[in-house]
């Protein structure tokens, strides 16, 4: 449906559950996709069968140095980047907050959120240079707005990422580049099967659904659209 053939699109955390989806959807859309892993080994044992399109690079997007090095390498082989979705980031849950850790409070701080400012500041300079604007979108959580208890840590990061969405996408809006979230609830991945087996699948949003969703928001169709938290949770 959508055409980003010609577009540079990096994709971080481009191997996880949701991350997959959208990077092959890229793929198939014909743009050129970079998407960054940090552990998954599968990955090096499927390098040299991807298409010639796909670029499957490691890099930890909590550390500054590697992301500096990460978009110099996409800048010395592509020249740009069009459009970047961040799909880094995971959920720690299940423990009120007078039994949560420090290091669980700062894995959450530095893995949804310490992520996410360091991938937009390193790739909005490259945007900003092309002269051809860009697109990016985060994934928050529907937890972003409203916690439900013993999940203190995730909630906040989330929401804090909210916020630095807003920020961000009013410092380039004059740079034609849009910056939005989506904010998903359980999506209907292998991880959370495996985690609630017993749960009712019918009311979990498909990883395609919400490609779907990041699509249009890196599309011309919603360059209206910036600051955005956009809820992809379904019906339910
Ligand atoms: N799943 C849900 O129900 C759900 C609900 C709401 C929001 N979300 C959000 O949606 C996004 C994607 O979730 P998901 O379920 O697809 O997650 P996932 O399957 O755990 O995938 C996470 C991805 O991030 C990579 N990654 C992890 N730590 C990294 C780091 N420090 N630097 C670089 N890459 C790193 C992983 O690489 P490796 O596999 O190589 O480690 C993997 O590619 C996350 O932001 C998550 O919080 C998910």
């Amino acid at each position: 449906m959508y055409d980003f053939s010609n577009k540079v699109v990096l994709i971080t955390g481009g191997t996880g559950a949701l991350g997959k989806s959208l990077t092959q959807r890229f793929i198939s859309s014909g743009a050129t996709a970079i998407a960054t892993y940090l552990r998954d080994e599968n990955i090096e044992t499927s390098k040299g069968k991807n298409p010639i399109n796909a670029q499957f690079t490691k890099a930890d997007v909590t550390q500054e140095e590697q992301v500096v090095r990460l978009i110099s390498t996409i800048v010395e082989r592509f020249g740009h980047i069009d459009i970047l979705v961040n799909s880094v980031g995971g959920y720690l849950g299940g423990k009120s907050v007078t039994e949560l850790k420090e290091h669980e409070w700062d894995l959450m701080m530095t893995l949804n959120l310490k992520s996410a400012f360091l991938i937009s500041k390193h790739v909005i300079p490259v945007m900003k240079s092309s002269g051809l604007g860009g697109k990016i979108v985060h994934i928050s959580s529907k937890t972003g707005l409203k916690a439900e208890g013993h999940d203190s840590a995730y909630a906040a990061s989330k929401s804090g990422l909210i916020r630095l969405v807003e920020s961000i996408s009013q410092e380039t809006k004059d740079l034609s580049i849009n910056v939005n979230c989506i904010l998903p609830s359980v999506i209907d991945t292998e991880a959370n099967r495996r985690a609630m087996p017993n749960a009712d699948l019918s009311k979990w949003v498909k990883t395609d659904d919400i490609t779907n969703v990041v699509f249009f928001l890196c599309s011309q169709e919603a360059k209206v659209i910036t600051g955005a938290a956009i809820p992809t949770y379904g019906l339910s």
